[in-house]
């Protein structure tokens, strides 16, 4: 049953498509089936993965207004391990929510990812920036989200934007939603605010919502997505790579501990 991961974020250009693709890839490259859904009519995700316009025809958009199944939205990748599901052309969006209002669009989305959990064992949601109805769909298909968060005191003021969505979502759409952590991004040194940032990240919340990981600001991102393959497949060995497998390798840890606590309750003894 694939573990869902919404990438979420108040900001703008905090690093949500980066983290999508690289953490996607560095599942990937762990051999785990992932499979990459694209809600941001953007469609960063798929430049990301060299994907042109005209390799596909349908995409989420698509599935919104009922015109096709989830299944077949299904794109390969550069790899076996990593599957893609477009955007698609999100234009008519107000043209869509005459035809769905959100509740509709929000179990209708549901329903389709629920059946397509048992192909995959990680699914990850790139989502737009800002709170809007794309985000809230991505959350509440979700079993938790990741907060990119750029270390930079703009994004900083933002956070609290994005823990009360959440929080909403939870309490009115997706009970079981939690929080896999908020991911420092962009750390650069050079800039003295970037540690500050982390300090007041680390100090005002609990450690089990940050993620150890830290990544790095590094050039390779921006080129690799420009060539349209995540930095992971890339260059694996590059600092760059190197910090999303750690932080895949993170996550799994956790869901290992998961797996184990859950088989060691007594309710599952019983
Ligand atoms: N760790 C990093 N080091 C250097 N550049 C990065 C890093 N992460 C992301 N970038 C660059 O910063 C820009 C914004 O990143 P990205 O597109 O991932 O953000 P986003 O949150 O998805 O943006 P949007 O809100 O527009 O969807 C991109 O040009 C990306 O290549
Ligand atoms: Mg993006």
């Amino acid at each position: 049953m694939g573990k869902t991961f919404a990438i979420v974020s108040q900001k703008g250009g905090s690093g949500k498509t980066t983290t999508t693709l690289n953490l996607g890839a560095a599942f990937a490259v762990r051999k785990l089936r992932t499979l990459i859904i694209d809600l941001d009519p953007q469609g960063g995700s798929a430049f990301g993965l060299g994907f042109k316009p005209s390799d596909y025809e349908y995409g989420v958009a698509d599935l919104l207004q009922d015109k096709v199944g989830i299944r077949d939205l299904l794109l390969s990748t550069e790899s076996p391990y990593l599957r893609f599901i477009p955007a698609g052309n999100f234009n008519n969006v107000a043209e869509i929510d005459r035809f769905h209002n959100l509740g509709k669009r929000l179990s209708l989305l549901r329903r389709a990812v629920m059946g397509i959990r048992d192909l995959c064992d990680i699914i990850l949601f790139d989502t737009p920036p800002g709170e809007n109805s794309l985000s809230v769909s991505a959350m509440n298909c979700a079993d938790s989200v990741v907060i990119p968060l750029q270390c930079e005191p703009l994004a900083l003021r933002t956070l609290p934007q994005i823990l009360r969505l959440v929080r909403e979502v939870k309490s009115k759409v997706n009970p079981a939603l939690g929080i896999e952590g908020v991911l420092l991004t962009m750390y650069d040194v050079r800039y003295g605010f970037t540690e500050q940032v982390t300090e007041q990240v680390w100090r005002n919340f609990p450690r089990e919502l940050v993620f150890e990981t830290i990544i790095p600001r590094r050039e390779d991102f921006s080129k690799a997505f420009i060539q349209g393959h995540p930095a992971v497949f890339e260059n694996p060995l590059s600092p760059a790579s190197l910090a999303y497998l750690q932080l895949a390798d993170e996550i799994i840890a956790k869901l290992a501990r998961e797996v184990e606590s859950e088989s060691t309750s007594p309710i599952a003894s019983l």
